[in-house]
This record gives C-alpha cells, structure tokens and sequence, in this order.
C-alpha cells in the first residue's frame, strides 16, 4: 500500500514516516519545507534504511500537486500539512486560513481527480474550544477555538465531513492530537522550532541546554493540583503508530471516524518542568507570570474509543517523553541547521 504524507518532513510528519516504512508501507513525501528541513527526510531513510519518496511541492500549486499523484498514483493521504502557530495565526489569518484551507481544497480535489479516497487528517484537541468536560471524550462537542490556527482545524473537520455527504466512498478518519511531545529514541529527529518556541516542551529544552535562561510559567492560579495549566502530552511516536493503525480502518466501510490521540493523563507545567530535570540531570530555572490568553485550566483526553476500534493505545509515560526529547536536544542544539 502506497501512503502519500503531506507535511512529511516536519515534526509529527518525519516521526509517522519512520513508523510507516517501518510496518512496510511505500511512503510519498510532499512538503514545501516552510517550516522543516530536507535533512530530517535523509534521517528518515537513516533510521529505516529505506528510501521514501520526496517532492517538495507546496500544496497551494496544484498543477505540481496533481502530477504526484498521476505519478505515484498513492492509495492513501495523511495530511500533516498547514501552518501550526497559535500566536501567529492571529496575527496573520488570511495566511493561516489561505494556506490551511486553500491547501487542503486543493489536496482533496487531486484526491477526487485520481480517485483516492482514503484520508487521514490531522486534527486537534483545540477543537473542543474550552472543553465542555473533562476527560474529553469523542463525544464532547466541538467549541469555539481561540485563534485562527484553531478554526482551519474545525472548518477542515467539517469539509471532510462534507465530502463524505456528498459521496459516502470517502473514508475520512479525523485525529484529533493532545500535546505530542518527544522525540525518536534515536535523537536523530525532532521538533525544531524556528525562533523563540511558542510550545512548552521546546522551550523547556532550550532553557536545559543554556539557550534561553529561564522558563516562564504561565500562571500559577488554574484549578489544578499544583496551580499550573494541566494538558495530556503524548510521545510523537505513540502518534506515529496511532496513525499506522489507523490506515487498517480503510479496508473497512467508509465513514467519517473521529479519534482523540492523547494517553488520558493530565500533567501540569511544573510535572513536565520537574520530569524535564530529572531528564537532564539538572535544575531548569522558571519564574510564575501572568496567564497567557486563550489558556484553559486543563484539557486532557479519554482515549478508549481509539483503544476500542483501532487497538491502539499510549505506551510512553512522560519521563520517557522527556528523556527522548533530551537526547534529541543535546545531540542537535541547533535543531537541524548545524547539526
Ligand atoms: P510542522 O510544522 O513540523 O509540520 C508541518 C509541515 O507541513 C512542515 O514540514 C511544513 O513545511 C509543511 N507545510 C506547511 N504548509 C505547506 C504547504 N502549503 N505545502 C506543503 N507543505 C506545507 O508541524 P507538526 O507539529 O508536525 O504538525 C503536523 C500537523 O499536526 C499540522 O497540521 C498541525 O496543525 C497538526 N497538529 C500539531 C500539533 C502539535 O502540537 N505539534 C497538535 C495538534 C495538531
Ligand atoms: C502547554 C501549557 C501553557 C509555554 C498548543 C495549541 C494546540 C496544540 C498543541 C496544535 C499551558 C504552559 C507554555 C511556556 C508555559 N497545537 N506554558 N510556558 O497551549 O496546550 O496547545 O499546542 O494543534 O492547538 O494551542 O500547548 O505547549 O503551548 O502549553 O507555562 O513558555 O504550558 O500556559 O498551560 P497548548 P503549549
């Protein structure tokens, strides 16, 4: 079976790659490199010793889009591709909504076009808004996101969906991720951010390894053990094989399925700063500041209809998650410009 992966070269991309070649699927690669690195597709080949495919195509140039797929004429999508900064996605929301949108149209018309119908996307916890309860269960109903970034994943929920309406051959599964954190236990791919890190985890690496001299901590007021905002982090390649797993359910009948991909548990800033120490080996200084705006008390996942219908479930506990993430920092201070 032939997987076609949008957004392969970036950070939950690469990881789905190795997991994929590994379980024996032929992997097509499109990504335009906005915000990842033709070097994390050669680890991606150094880890598996296997080639994948790469095209770096933007899927806003549909003329290039469609001669891929009459090329590899794949039997299946993953599209991890679209821009992902909350913060920068309200400030630039015609850019989010053009290339999150616009990409996806044009994708799913390509699909249309070479009659591939078999699409796994990748959707978002930020979904749910301010979760109506807690553990978020598939049945929660979606909210209202706080940002731009945050509505493209609502509104591509819902052409999806559509699609299938209008020609019940589409077989659409919607993952809906929690906070992927890690890194491969090889070190050799990772999250690299570009400039200063919106996302906790990547930041807490950069004040380990002497980037960034100190952790701020949003708020230490939430209703939660320890005051600190409570979140479900899951290892990158517990997502990675959710995805695998999730391919089986396109020899089954065609429907929309909705998945939340997370491990059930919360854990607040401070467990995730104390299980980053304990990683590293040494303390991280942090200073309490101010709430950060959009920031719900705690949002974390029931993951059994996932661990129902797809067999899969989380494996790596968060001092895994963070020893991974470690070992991919110190082995690449700089990510994958100098490494
Ligand atoms: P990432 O930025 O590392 O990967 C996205 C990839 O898409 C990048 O390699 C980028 O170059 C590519 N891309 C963007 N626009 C493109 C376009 N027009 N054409 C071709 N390639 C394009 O992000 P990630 O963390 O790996 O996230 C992957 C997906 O998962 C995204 O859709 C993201 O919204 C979603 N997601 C991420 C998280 C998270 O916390 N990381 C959580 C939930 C959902
Ligand atoms: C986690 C916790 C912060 C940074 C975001 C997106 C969501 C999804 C995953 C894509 C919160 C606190 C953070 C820092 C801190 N992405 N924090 N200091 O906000 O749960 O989710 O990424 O779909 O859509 O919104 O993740 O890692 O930014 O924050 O104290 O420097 O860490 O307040 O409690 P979040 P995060």
């Amino acid at each position: 079976m032939k997987i076609l992966v949008t957004g392969g070269a970036g950070y939950i991309g690469s990881h789905t790659c190795v997991e994929l070649l590994n379980s024996g699927y032929e992997t097509v690669i499109v990504d335009n490199l906005y915000n990842s690195s033709s070097k994390a597709v050669e680890r991606i080949e150094t880890i598996t010793q296997k080639k994948p495919v790469f095209y770096k195509v933007d899927l806003l140039d549909k003329t290039s889009l469609d001669s891929v797929f009459a090329k590899e004429k794949p039997d299946a999508v993953i599209h991890f591709a679209g821009l992902k900064a909350v913060g920068e996605s309200v400030e630039k929301p015609i850019q989010y909504y053009y290339n999150n949108l616009t990409g996806t149209l044009n994708l799913v018309d390509c699909m249309k076009n070479h009659k591939v119908k078999n699409i796994i996307f990748s959707s978002s916890a930020t979904v749910y808004g301010d979760p109506a309860f807690v553990p978020i269960t598939e049945d929660c109903p979606k909210g209202s996101p706080t940002n731009p970034y945050g509505w493209t994943k609502w509104m591509i929920e819902q052409i999806l969906t559509d699609l299938h309406t209008s020609d019940p051959g589409w077989n659409v599964i919607l993952l809906r991720y929690f906070n992927p954190i890690g890194a491969h236990e090889s070190g050799l791919i990772g999250e690299d951010p570009k400039g200063i890190p919106n996302n906790l985890v990547p930041y807490v690496a950069q004040v380990a390894i002497g980037k960034r001299d100190c952790l701020n901590v949003f708020g230490d007021d939430y209703n939660t053990h320890d005051g600190t905002g409570v979140r479900d982090y899951i290892h990158v390649m517990d997502l990675a094989t959710g995805h695998v797993k999730a391919i089986e359910k396109f020899s089954e009948k065609s429907e929309v399925r909705i998945y939340n991909l997370g491990t059930g548990k919360g854990c607040s800033v401070l467990d995730i700063l104390h299980a980053y120490e304990k990683a590293c080996g040494h303390n991280i200084p942090y200073e309490i500041k101010p709430r950060r705006a959009g920031d719900v008390d705690a949002s974390y996942s029931e993951c059994n209809k996932a661990k129902k219908e797809l067999g899969w479930e989380a494996k790596y506990n968060v001092d895994d998650m963070c020893t991974d993430s470690w070992r991919w920092q110190s082995m690449n201070p700089d990510g994958y410009g100098q490494s």
